[in-house]
């Protein structure tokens, strides 16, 4: 059910607008509120009329009202919205969108709008198949918008491949989805790291570690679409964090890592750490670049501080402290032991002889060990699989 809620529906120029109106009469079907807002281009591939009869709304393309000279408020309409889709959208607005550029009201309206954005790009195979298009949904993607693929099969042009927006009742259940996610989260802080950490042993060399930060950021994001407002620690990873209701701060080194999350810590409700800290950094980094005929073959390392050891040191009672625990061999007994060292009221143990579980995959096999209770062993899953395990076993630790 989509009762009460208030839906922005952003219609760009494609051959696929015409599916749209059937698509407003499902929405208002299912109880919700429809406002429409078309490219001027779309106005040539349905009509507004016929929008506006279905959505019960006036629609709108331009940022003056013509007749009485009135102001569009893009920002108005922007905050008004629960949630936004473009569909169908083209090559061409989606590259304004990748791009920022803001050249009609649909498109200043997807700048300011606060709310999930949903797109469903729609086009011909070969267009759909361009690498800028490829990357430019990418992009879409890693602002945190929310991707509909198209389907396969025949195209306006008679050809037959990957381009069709999905029907109707396709986009619908998306959004249905969307909604019937539990805001389980709504209220709560949290804190997750992720990513290795780089410790410098000159200006161009550091001693690191391939973790990717794509299972951290997968529990962040889990996290923020159950309406948690998310705090993430990401070392050096090359993935985008931007994603509504996560706030992104940048490290590189442990001890960079070390001081946000103390900082960070007393503010939360429930801290995650997902982060491959390094357990050592050189004791003093050459301040220029090391040459080869320097004669130095040793680097003297020092102990790195236990981020997550220390948090389990300051835990007050109501705060929730997850750590991870990756491990080669002995798995069950050593993450025990760092529950308990930590003072964790949860640990998360992957271990490196499971296939497609660790570093770099999208894929995890996890086990959960609390303080009572028997240790909860999963099959191999997607990480964003595995981030919803992890959070329903959090959920259950906060008492349901
Ligand atoms: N961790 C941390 N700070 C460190 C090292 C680890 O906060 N300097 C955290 C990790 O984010 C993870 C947990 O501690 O949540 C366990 O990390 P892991 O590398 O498995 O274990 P270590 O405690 O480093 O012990 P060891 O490397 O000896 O297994």
């Amino acid at each position: 059910m989509l009762k009460g809620k208030k839906i922005i529906v952003g219609i760009t120029a494609g051959i696929a607008a015409y599916k749209i109106p059937l698509f407003i009469r499902l929405l208002k079907r299912e109880g919700a509120e429809v406002r429409v807002v078309m490219t001027p281009f779309a106005e040539d591939f349905v009509t507004p009329l016929t929008l506006s009869v279905v959505s019960e709304n006036p629609v709108l393309s331009d940022f003056f009202t013509k007749r009485d000279g009135s102001w569009n408020s893009h920002v108005d309409l922007g905050l008004w919205a629960d949630a936004m889709i473009l569909a169908p959208l083209t090559a061409n607005s989606m590259a304004k969108m990748a791009a920022g550029i803001a050249d009609n009201l649909l498109m200043t309206l997807v700048l300011s709008a606060r709310c999930p954005l949903f797109f469903a790009p729609s086009m011909d195979l070969d267009m759909f198949a361009h690498p800028t298009v490829t990357l430019n949904i990418k992009k879409l993607q890693s602002y945190g918008y929310h991707y509909i693929e198209p389907d396969e099969g025949e195209l306006a042009s008679r050809l037959k491949g990957k381009g069709r927006l999905k029907e109707p009742e396709g986009l619908l259940q998306v959004l249905l989805d969307y909604f019937s996610t539990e805001q389980t989260f709504k209220g709560k802080k949290v804190m997750v790291s992720a990513g290795p950490t780089h410790e410098p042993i000159d200006p161009v060399r550091f001693i690191g570690n391939s973790s990717s930060g794509k299972m951290g950021l997968a529990i962040a994001r889990a996290f923020a679409e159950k309406g948690a407002e998310v705090e993430l620690v990401m070392g050096p990873a090359g993935l985008e964090t931007g994603f509504p209701g996560i706030h992104t701060q940048r490290v590189n080194t442990a001890a960079e890592m070390n001081d946000a999350c103390q900082k960070i810590f007393p503010l939360v409700d429930i801290a995650v750490m997902a982060a491959a800290v390094a357990d050592f950094t050189p004791e003093s980094p050459a301040k220029e670049k090391i040459k080869k005929d320097s004669g130095q073959d040793v680097i003297r390392l020092k102990p790195t501080n236990d981020i997550l050891a220390g948090l389990g040191k300051t835990k007050k009672k109501k705060q929730l402290l997850i750590g991870f625990a990756l491990e080669t061999e002995d798995e069950l007994s050593n993450a025990r032991k760092k529950l308990q060292k930590k003072n964790l009221d949860m640990i998360v143990l992957n271990s490196l002889n499971d296939k497609g579980a660790g570093f770099g995959t999208d894929t995890n096999k996890i086990t959960l060990l609390t303080q009572t209770g028997d240790p909860q062993f999963f099959p191999l899953k997607t990480k964003k699989a595995v981030a919803e395990d992890i959070l329903s076993a959090i959920k259950q630790l906060m008492g349901g």
